[in-house]
C-alpha cells in the first residue's frame, strides 16, 4: 500500500484502538488534506462526544497511542491531528511504485461487471449526448478492466419499436439504396424527420406505416429483411463515430432492445405470477413502494399495455433479469442521461421486488448531465437540427491543427498529432466535469493549452518525452534511489503515491472527473519540480538519476492514467 491517505488512516485506526478500545478502530480517521502538513486527521473532533472528553485530550490520547516511526504528528486548533510524512518513507515509497509494472494500481477480487453506454437510438441520430454516454461509459470500463474485472460492454441500441413502421415505409418511399446510403452518412435524423412530417400530414402513409408495425413484430420476412438493413446501415454510422473516437465498442457488444423481443413476454408471465405485477385498467403494472404521482396515488411502472403492447421499462426488465442470470453480473452500471432517472429507479425496485436484482448483484444509474450550447439551452447546430457527430470531431480536429506548435511536422504528422489532440480535447471536456452536471460545450476552452483539459495533459506528457529524449535516455530503464531534497521533489513525490487509490475509487464510485482532477495534480506539480529542479543539467550524479527516476515514474503515471480516459498521447507537440 502506497496510497499516503490509506497508510495514514490505518495508523490512526491502530491508535483508536489502542487508546479506547478495538471497538474503535473501525472508526473512520477523517484523513483530509491540509493547508499546514501534509494530512490532517479529524476525527477527535467526531468522536469527543462519545468518549467523554474534550477534543483536545482524545488527540493527545491518539498521539500518545501512534506508532509515528517516519511521520510527525501535532494537534493544531481545536484538535486536529497535523500529518506529516518522512521524506525517507515518501522516497522509498516512490521507489517501489517505479519498480512496480501497475504503479500501485491494486487488483481487487474480480467482479462481473456489466456496462450499459452508448446506446444511441437506430431510428434518429445519434446526437452529442450519446457522445458522452460512449465516453463516460468507456472509461468506466477501461479502468475496471483495468483492475482486472471481467467487464461485459452492452450497447443498448434503440433499434426495436412503432417508429420503425413508419421509417420501413419511408425507406421504400424514398428507394432502399438511397435511403441506406444516406444512413450510413448519418443522415438518420433528417430522414426521421422526414418519416414524422409524413406521418402527420398524410393519412395514407400513416395507414401504411401503422400496418408495418405488426408484420414486424409478427416476423414477416421482408419486413424484417428491410429492418435489418435499416438497423445495420445505421450502424455503420455509428461505428465511424466509435472508430474516430478511439473507443472501445464493438459489434460484439451490441445488445439491442429488439435482443430482449423474445423475453419479454416471459419476464411479464414471471413477475405476474409472481405478485410482482397487476393488472391495472387493462395494463399489467408493478407499483413499487415509494413512488407516487399526482394526488400521491401510486405510480405504476406499466410492462404490458392494454393493447398486449410492450415499451421501453418491459425490455429494460427483461435486460436485468437476463444481465443477472445469463451473463451473472455482479454490478450493472448504467451510463444514461440523467432524465432517465425516474424510469431507472422504477425499474430497479421493481427487479429488486423480483429478486433479480440483490444485495450481490445490484444495478446503478450513472447519471449524465446534458451537453448544452453556448446559449445555455441543448446543443444544437444554428439550424435547430442537432449536431452531426462525425461533423462535429471532424471539426474538433482542424481546430486541434491551429492549436499544436509548427514544429516542422509533413503533412501527415501534423493530422496524426491533430486528431489525437482534438479527441483528447473532447473527450477530457466530457469526463473531467462530474458526470451528473451539465456543461457547456465549447471548443475554444477544451483545446486551451492550459488549464484542466486535455490538450494540456497531453502537451506535459510529451515534455517529459522530450526530456528523456534530448538526454538519449530511455525512461524504461530508469530506477531509484529517489532523493528528495528540494519542496518541489517532494510535492511531487508525495502526488505520484495516490495513483492507485484514485483509479480504484474511480470505479468503485464511477467518477471518471477524479481521475481527470489527479492528473492535472501531476502535471501541475511536475511543471513546479521541472522550473524549480534542473534534471539532465543536476550537477550531482545521484540527483540526476533520481530526478530522471522522479520523471519517469510521472511519465508513466500520466500515461496510464490518460490510457484509462481513452486519450493518446502524441509522440511531440
Ligand atoms: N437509447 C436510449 C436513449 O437514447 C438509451 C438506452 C439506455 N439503456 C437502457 N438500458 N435503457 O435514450
Amino acid at each position: 500500500m502506497t496510497d499516503p491517505q490509506l497508510v495514514l488512516a490505518e495508523r490512526v485506526q491502530q491508535a483508536l484502538g489502542t487508546a479506547f478500545g478495538q471497538e474503535y478502530s473501525g472508526e473512520d480517521p477523517l484523513i483530509r488534506p491540509s493547508q499546514f502538513a501534509d494530512y490532517q486527521a479529524n476525527v477527535a473532533l467526531s468522536l469527543a462526544k462519545r468518549l467523554r472528553r474534550t477534543p483536545r485530550e482524545v488527540a493527545q490520547a491518539l498521539v500518545d497511542a501512534l506508532d509515528t516511526g517516519d511521520i510527525s504528528v501535532e494537534i493544531s486548533g481545536p484538535g486536529f491531528l497535523n500529518l506529516t510524512l518522512g521524506d525517507g518513507w515518501i522516497a522509498t515509497q516512490a521507489a517501489r511504485l517505479l519498480a512496480d509494472e501497475r504503479i500501485g494500481v491494486p487488483q481487487p477480487a474480480p467482479k462481473t461487471v456489466v456496462i450499459d453506454y452508448s446506446a444511441p437510438n437506430a431510428a434518429k441520430e445519434m446526437h452529442v449526448g450519446h457522445l458522452r454516454t460512449t465516453i463516460v461509459g468507456d472509461t468506466l470500463a477501461r479502468t475496471h478492466e483495468h483492475l482486472g474485472d471481467h467487464v461485459i460492454r452492452q450497447n443498448h441500441l434503440g433499434d426495436w419499436g412503432t417508429p420503425f413502421g413508419m421509417l420501413i415505409e419511408h425507406l421504400l418511399d424514398v428507394g432502399e439504396e438511397e435511403s441506406l446510403e444516406r444512413l450510413a452518412a448519418g443522415d438518420g435524423n433528417a430522414f426521421y424527420q422526414e418519416a414524422r412530417r409524413k406521418f402527420d400530414s398524410d393519412p395514407d402513409f400513416e395507414a401504411r406505416a401503422r400496418l408495418r408495425v405488426p408484420l414486424l413484430q409478427g416476423g414477416d420476412a421482408d419486413t424484417l429483411r428491410l429492418w435489418r438493413e435499416f438497423i445495420e446501415y445505421t450502424q455503420r454510422y455509428f461505428n465511424r463515430v466509435y472508430h474516430q473516437l478511439g473507443v472501445t465498442l464493438t459489434d460484439d457488444d451490441i445488445a439491442g432492445e429488439s435482443m430482449y423481443n423474445p423475453m419479454l413476454a416471459d419476464a411479464c408471465d414471471e413477475l405476474e405470477h409472481s405478485g410482482v405485477a397487476v393488472i391495472s385498467e387493462g395494463a399489467l403494472c408493478v407499483f413499487p413502494p415509494g413512488f407516487t404521482g399526482r394526488d400521491d396515488q401510486p405510480l405504476p411502472l406499466i410492462i404490458r399495455k392494454s393493447d398486449g403492447g410492450y415499451g421501453y421499462a418491459t425490455t429494460d426488465l427483461a435486460a436485468i433479469r437476463y444481465r443477472v442470470r445469463d451473463l451473472k453480473a455482479d454490478r450493472i452500471l448504467y451510463v444514461v442521461g440523467a432524465t432517465q432517472s425516474l424510469h431507472f429507479q422504477m425499474v430497479f425496485a421493481s427487479a429488486r421486488l423480483a429478486g433479480w436484482l440483490t444485495d450481490e448483484a445490484s444495478a446503478e444509474h450513472i447519471q449524465i448531465g446534458s451537453v448544452l450550447g453556448s446559449d445555455g439551452k441543448m446543443f444544437k447546430t444554428r439550424s435547430g437540427e442537432s449536431v452531426k457527430l462525425t461533423e462535429l470531431l471532424e471539426e474538433a480536429v482542424i481546430r486541434a491543427e491551429a492549436v499544436i506548435a509548427d514544429r516542422g511536422y509533413d503533412a501527415s504528422a501534423r493530422r496524426s498529432i491533430a486528431r489525437q489532440v482534438g479527441m483528447g480535447a473532447v473527450k477530457y471536456a466530457d469526463l473531467s466535469v462530474s458526470h451528473d452536471s451539465e456543461y457547456v460545450f465549447d471548443f475554444d476552452r477544451m483545446l486551451a493549452l492550459t488549464g484542466n483539459t486535455g490538450p494540456y495533459l497531453q502537451y506535459a506528457t510529451a515534455r517529459i518525452r522530450s526530456i528523456f529524449r534530448n538526454g538519449s535516455v530511455d525512461p524504461s530503464t530508469v530506477s531509484g534511489p529517489i532523493i528528495l531534497g528540494e519542496p518541489a521533489e517532494r510535492a511531487l513525490a508525495l502526488q505520484l503515491l495516490g495513483f492507485g487509490a484514485v483509479v480504484e475509487s474511480v470505479a468503485e464510485l464511477s467518477e471518471p472527473h477524479r481521475l481527470c482532477n489527479y492528473l492535472f495534480d501531476v502535471a501541475q506539480a511536475f511543471t513546479s519540480f521541472y522550473e524549480n529542479c534542473p534534471v539532465l543539467k543536476a550537477e550531482d550524479e545521484a540527483v540526476r538519476q533520481s530526478r530522471l527516476a522522479l520523471s519517469a515514474l510521472t511519465l508513466r503515471v500520466l500515461l496510464q492514467g490518460l490510457d484509462l480516459l481513452g486519450i493518446e498521447v502524441p509522440e511531440r507537440m
